[in-house]
């Protein structure tokens, strides 16, 4: 890899910017049938009014709409892709690049290879700027004013290899991404696709934590135990409280301050699960519980959203059947147990499935470019103000959501600046299997996240940042 690395350096000294501009005849005359389609589309709810019901199947990972109006000259949104050039990047960024009507500028970040697959690209007759970036030197470029940065880079799962294994090389590698992020474009919405998810993304936060600064390095370590690392404290009762302008009632405002910055940067910053979940739609479809269509197929999967919640690794990856979008028989899930847990297994297992079956030749690429397209066309849909957009990721919650885990994936409410809440998730709701499948997970997730953040924490110490 080091050797065409460089030998890509030499033969590009600079950045190169590939435009596509291409006449869209045909489709103007659709715009004015679209637009008024899209009215009919629109969507009325408030999430801030929403409940914790469990959301419809049009609302919850609902498909990206084809029909909003495309650019205007002033409104260019760029997405930008670390590890474009991968078997996931790739595709990817075919699909991104068909979403024009969201995304005008793609910018493409790798060590390798990147300036041919933007050129290649580039002739898509889509109205999308292309560029490729290609090596450290170029990364800044590739992620300044981008809305969303969607990361894939890193080393991907052999057969035989745990999500866990890949630790080792792609820590480093997110590591160094994270902090360029957070210097450059902080306020970008962050998709993290690499693996280890469930320890990518404490790695991440911790790193916009320090970078983005919530006091000094010194106050931080002397707070690492308190403000920052632990959940907010509950309000002092009345009789506790220190008194006005106490140095102790300024020191419990600075805390939450710190603590409420912490969280506005993390809600931006997102494990991407929506593989999972697209998988939970595909075999549950494919399932007895649910009965083929007349015509001998099995339903739609796209009507049956189903919540998968925990993390994005074997036993953490919890699909929530009972909360379907698409009725199910609670019943048959409790006595059926055999078939239900063969179902979950089966969705927890899908990415070793695809492993083996390309026998040494890559993870799944195509089944997760699709998802993370799905993803970050929610997360801009979600940025230019489109209400009740809803998708499962893995982030940092303020309040812990289960026991004492602060990163948990669950269904979210996305907004311009990150997600706002999480919806249709309550505990109490489960099934008793599901709930034990929550605590079980809950062990593994607690060992994933600390292992992130201290590889963090001693790199950024090391680095003395
Ligand atoms: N979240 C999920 O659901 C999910 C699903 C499948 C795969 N993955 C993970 O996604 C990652 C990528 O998978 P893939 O199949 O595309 O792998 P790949 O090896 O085909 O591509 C990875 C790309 O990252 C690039 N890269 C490596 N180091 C880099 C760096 N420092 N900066 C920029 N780019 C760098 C490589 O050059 C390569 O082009 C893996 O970690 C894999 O485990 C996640």
């Amino acid at each position: 890899m080091d050797s065409s690395k460089n030998q890509q350096n030499n033969n590009n000294n600079k950045s190169s910017k590939v435009t596509s501009t291409t006449s869209l005849g045909k489709r103007r005359s659709l715009n004015k049938r679209a637009r008024n389609r899209a009215k009919g589309h629109q969507r009325r709810e408030d999430p801030a009014n929403s409940t914790m019901s469990s959301p419809k199947a049009s609302e919850y990972g609902s498909q990206a709409s084809p029909l909003r109006q495309p650019a205007t000259p002033n409104e260019i949104t760029k997405v930008t892709i670390l590890g474009a050039a991968g078997g996931i990047g790739q595709p990817l960024a075919l699909l991104l690049m068909l979403h024009s009507e969201y995304v005008q500028h793609l910018a493409l970040y790798d060590l390798v290879h990147v300036r041919g697959i933007a050129a290649d690209l580039s002739h898509v007759d889509r109205q999308c700027k292309v560029t490729a970036h290609l090596g450290p030197d170029e990364l800044t470029e590739a992620v300044r004013d981008a809305k969303v940065i969607v990361i894939p880079a890193g080393l991907a799962q052999k057969p035989g290899m745990s999500r866990d294994d890949l630790f080792g090389s792609n820590a480093k590698i997110m590591y160094n991404l994270a902090k360029v992020c957070a210097q450059v474009n902080p306020s970008a919405h962050l998709a993290i696709i690499s693996n280890p998810v469930n320890s990518l993304v404490p790695l991440t936060c911790e790193v916009y934590q320090r970078i983005l600064g919530a006091g000094s390095r010194k106050e931080k370590s002397a707070d690492s135990n308190s403000a920052l690392s632990q959940p907010a404290a509950p309000p002092a009762s009345p009789g506790a409280a220190a008194p006005a302008g106490s140095s102790a009632q300024k020191s419990a405002g600075k805390q939450q301050q710190q603590q409420q910055c912490f969280h506005d940067c993390c809600r931006r910053i997102f494990g991407v699960t929506t593989l999972d979940v697209v998988r939970a739609s595909t075999l549950s479809a494919k399932s007895a519980f649910f009965k083929p269509e007349p015509n001998g197929l099995f339903k739609d999967p796209a009507k049956i959203a189903i919540p998968v919640v925990g993390g994005h690794a074997g036993k953490t990856i919890i699909p929530l059947l009972s909360q379907s979008t698409m009725k199910v028989d609670k019943k048959r899930l409790i006595e059926e147990k055999a078939t239900t847990l063969t179902l979950i297994e089966s969705i927890q297992q899908a990415g070793i499935e695809v492993l083996n079956a390309k026998k040494g030749a890559g993870s799944a690429t195509l089944a997760m470019a699709y998802s993370a397209c799905r993803f970050t066309i929610s997360l801009l849909r979600a940025q230019q103000g489109e209400p009740n957009i809803i998708e499962c990721a893995y982030v940092r919650h303020q309040q812990p959501l289960v026991s004492d885990l602060e990163y948990f994936a669950a269904p979210l409410v996305l907004s311009k600046d990150g997600y706002v809440k999480t919806q249709g998730f309550s505990l109490n709701k489960l099934l008793p299997y599901e709930q034990q499948m929550i605590e079980e997970g809950a062990k593994e997730l607690r060992m994933s996240v600390a292992k992130g953040e201290d590889f963090a924490k001693e790199q950024l110490s090391s680095e003395k940042l």
